[in-house]
């Protein structure tokens, strides 16, 4: 039997080449071999952004055309709209009895992204319990591996710790998920900071413009040791190498450059240079790709629609099966 693939991203805005590095490639990829749902989590969304639900309305079409340009094919992958799938939040009730307020607080990607969007005191509690309903979405379609960044790995071990806490208290329903990690877990941002955020203003967009591309490659972090182009340069920590090794497909050409860079002789502008072409060989077909589905989104809307009654059927048996183990099938 082939293997269940769950992931998702939050419409809170066009998706970036950390996304497509930590967890887009992995999906394409994956997809022919395994059964996918990829999951516009809007839900999710409104957990941050609850006083702005057209922003996340319109965005759900953004990362519907990004999935699509980058090559998620609607007819093996199953896009489903978070919010068009009840019987998660109806799960998400269920899994808050099975974790404590201490274990939340614990979580180290709810910490950070606290700390970043300045919630220390007044974080809505949506977005606190907000990995017991991403154990929800994972749970209800039955996914056994979830393709993810790095930050993202405590979220799927608190679902690993519902899941065994509710197979060893009601009855083994639910499967167990493993998370999947890309060989480059996270691309750092182009400030140089560990990592890339649509809210950090250190991204590069798959959808950005050409020159827009251009501009936020010339404008990127390098070593601030390597002055004149003879100085010897440190590769280390310095995003200009890292996103060559995340998209230049000539391995050995990329060995070379970081050789020549660490003797000295070989200046930023020539290393960026060859970055925005690196980037703009990837982007090009993406963003073209993009421009053909904004002609058509009737298109995207009908494969949103299908694509979540598809999954809403796979969530409903799951919870028959669960509220059946809870004892809540009754009356
Ligand atoms: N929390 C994820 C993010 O911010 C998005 C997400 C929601 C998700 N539900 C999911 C990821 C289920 C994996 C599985 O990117």
């Amino acid at each position: 039997m082939r293997k269940t693939i769950l992931t998702g991203d939050r419409p809170t805005g066009p998706l970036h080449l950390g996304h497509y590095v930590g967890s887009l490639k992995n999906r394409v990829e994956l997809q022919h071999t395994h059964e996918t749902f990829v999951l516009i989590a809007d839900l999710q969304a409104l957990t941050d952004h609850a006083d702005h639900p057209d922003q996340v309305r319109r965005n759900i079409l953004e990362v519907a055309f990004d999935y699509l340009a980058v090559g998620i094919d609607p007819n093996v992958s199953t896009i489903v709209v978070q919010s068009g799938v009840p019987e998660l939040a109806e799960l998400t009730m269920y899994y808050l009895n099975l974790v404590t307020l201490a274990r939340l607080q614990r979580n180290p990607t709810v910490k950070d992204e606290m700390r970043q969007k300045g919630f220390d005191t007044d974080v809505p509690v949506g977005f606190f319990v907000y990995p017991v309903s991403q154990a929800a979405d994972i749970t209800a379609f039955k996914a056994h591996l979830v393709p993810v960044g790095e930050d993202q790995l405590p979220m799927i071990e608190q679902s690993v710790e519902i899941v065994r806490r509710f197979n060893r208290t009601y009855a083994p329903v639910l499967v167990e998920p493993t998370a999947l990690v890309s060989t480059i877990a996270r691309l750092p941002g182009t400030d140089g900071q560990s990592k890339m955020g649509k809210s950090l203003a250190n991204a590069i967009f798959l959808s950005d413009s050409v020159d827009v591309v251009a501009q936020k490659v010339m404008g990127m972090y390098t070593d601030p040791k390597h002055v004149r182009a003879d100085d010897p340069g440190t590769v280390a920590g310095n995003p200009v190498f890292s996103y060559l090794a995340a998209f230049d497909p000539d391995a050995a050409s990329v060995e070379d450059l970081k050789r020549r860079y660490r003797v000295g002789g070989l200046g930023d502008v020539t290393v960026k240079r060859h970055l925005i072409e690196v980037l703009e060989s990837f982007l090009t077909p993406i963003r073209s790709r993009r421009e053909e589905l904004r002609r058509a989104p009737e298109q995207i809307i009908r494969i949103l629609r299908e694509g979540t009654e598809r999954g809403r059927a796979v969530a409903h048996e799951t919870l028959r099966d669960v509220r059946h183990a809870m004892h809540l099938d009754c009356y």
